[in-house]
């Protein structure tokens, strides 16, 4: 894949403020795969394409959830859930990406799931943590990242999980999952 080419590709379509999002993501998504010694080649492929499908028309988004068969209770959640999986058949379709854990990092990087790879904890994390990101409690998220990278999805899931409870919006089935999983391990 040619950086170069893909990073201007996501100038074009993002706004320079998403744009520059990526951009600390795919650092910060760098610095944790050689931290914890996951290809740092696909975690900054992953990265990159993450919101690739970030601002697109939910009309288009929901035509291609449907079209690609991805999961049907996405399309009674809001669709900022949807992103995830478009982005990921942007990626295999306009940029030839067919390594399926860094498709599957990137469909599943706003929702979590169980049995999460490296990769997608890793992206998941990365998203959450990055230099940008100032919600109250965001810095002990990131301390969570020196211990190890489940620490830091299971501080992280934990924190979106409360977040939408808290809100009393509905959470996806594959994040209560993510949250169960980290749970019942204890
Ligand atoms: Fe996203
Ligand atoms: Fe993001």
């Amino acid at each position: 894949m040619d950086v170069e080419f893909v990073t201007q590709q996501l100038k074009q379509r993002l706004p320079l403020a998403r744009f520059q999002h990526v951009l600390r993501v795919t650092e910060t998504a760098k610095m944790l795969a050689e931290r914890y010694g996951v290809s740092i080649v696909k975690a900054e492929q992953a990265a990159l394409f993450h919101d690739i499908a970030k601002f697109t028309d939910s009309d288009e988004l929901r035509q291609v959830l449907v079209k690609e068969k991805e999961d049907p209770r996405l399309l009674s959640f809001h669709h900022e859930l949807w992103h995830g999986p478009v982005g990921a058949t942007i990626a295999r379709d306009e940029f030839a990406i067919e390594d399926t854990d860094i498709l599957n990092a990137i469909r599943y990087h706003t929702t979590g799931r169980a049995n999460m790879t490296f990769l997608e904890k890793l992206i998941y994390v990365a998203d959450m943590i990055e230099p940008g990101r100032n919600f109250p409690g965001v810095e002990e998220l990131r301390r969570t990242t020196e211990k190890s990278l489940d620490s830091a999805m299971e501080a992280c899931i934990y924190h979106s999980v409360q977040f939408l409870v808290l809100k009393k919006v509905p959470v996806f089935p594959d994040s209560i999952d993510c949250y169960n999983e980290y749970l019942m391990k204890k």
